[in-house]
């Protein structure tokens, strides 16, 4: 086919680029959403998809690699962080044992502990200035396990946390005032799971508060319709995991606008799950919090001004997440 061109004899070659490159551990149903969603929004260079199980990991790739004509291609490749995946930019790590119909999220702890260890020391080997995504469940104790056996800083480890609650909550708030959930400011903090929390006091829409005064202020009527919002929230994986099994499609979502933060240093705030050491009394514990992130990680934190309710409920929330790590041989 070189026929078909003539060489510009002046022709210069462009400089390389250092290609942004990811890799995806884990190809299940999370993993390849991820890797959907990533792919079609454009946020790597390379991306890397690795997986114990060779040929299921080969045949999702053919699959995948067969949409490039539609989109802007993406180099994406099977293969592990010890090979083609070394020196990438981002480690998104989904691998694990997912939950069964009515299993809460802490019960997979020890099982994917267990996994964690053992693909992380590849990991620190051979991607050691990544920034780590962390996405298996429970996601705030892998994150905080994550931490303790990589060593690496805590601005570079960073768990997906409540930002799929947040949406869910602005989608069901949305829903109910007739407004696009983009416009809902509302945040969802605390354990991604049975214990998380709804910022109820600072929940706004067009400048206006949701509750203009205190919780208690609110007739029994308002109180139950916003608690039932909330536990819709709370349970919406219980209901999707009861009827189809896992969930996937809002989680690869998720994943990619926080990628898209890192990547593109956007100083988007979401509320990721990371090590949270000071507020409230709150120490050495990764769980949801807003969080600004850019290309190095995480930049800041906001300083929340919580109610007294809210303050309980989180530092219950981070009670929960501590207890469940002191209770592991680890
Ligand atoms: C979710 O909330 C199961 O953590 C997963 O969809």
């Amino acid at each position: 086919l070189e026929s078909i061109f003539t060489q510009h004899p002046e022709a210069e070659k462009p400089a390389p680029l250092r290609p942004r490159k990811g890799v995806i551990i884990g190809a299940g149903q999370v993993g390849l959403a991820c890797a959907y969603s990533i792919l079609i929004q454009d946020c790597f260079d390379e991306l890397i998809l690795q997986d114990i199980n060779q040929d299921k990991v080969e045949g999702e790739v053919m699959d995948l690699i067969h949409g490039m004509p539609f989109i802007t291609p993406t180099a994406l490749k099977v293969g592990t962080v010890a090979d083609v995946g070394q020196g990438a930019d981002l480690v998104i790590i989904t691998a694990g044992a997912a939950q069964k119909p009515g299993e809460s999220r802490l019960n997979l702890v020890e099982r994917n502990i267990a996994i964690f260890k053992s693909i992380l020391s590849d990991v620190v080997k051979h991607c050691p200035n990544a920034i780590l995504l962390i996405v298996s469940n429970p996601v705030d104790i892998m994150t905080y396990a994550t931490l303790k056996i990589t060593g690496f800083p805590s601005s570079r480890v960073i768990g997906s946390g409540t930002v799929l609650d947040t949406a869910r909550f602005r989608y069901q708030l949305a829903q109910r005032m007739q407004v696009d959930p983009r416009s809902v400011h509302a945040y969802i903090i605390g354990e991604h799971g049975d214990s998380e929390v709804a910022l109820w006091s600072t929940a706004n829409v067009g400048g206006r508060k949701l509750i203009d005064h205190s919780w208690e202020s609110l007739s029994t009527s308002e109180q139950d319709e916003l608690a039932s919002i909330f536990n819709q929230v709370k349970n919406a994986a219980y209901e999707i995991i009861q009827r189809k099994g896992y969930t996937a499609y809002a989680i690869g979502l998720v994943v990619t606008d926080i990628i898209k933060a890192i990547m593109r240093s956007q100083e988007r705030i979401l509320t990721v799950s990371s090590l949270v050491n000071g507020p409230y009394g709150i120490h050495d514990v990764c769980l949801g919090w807003p969080t600004v992130l850019n290309e190095k990680g995480i930049l800041k934190t906001v300083n929340l001004k919580l109610s007294k309710a809210e303050e309980e409920q989180l530092c219950h929330s981070a009670q929960v997440l501590q207890q469940v790590f002191q209770q592991l041989n680890f």
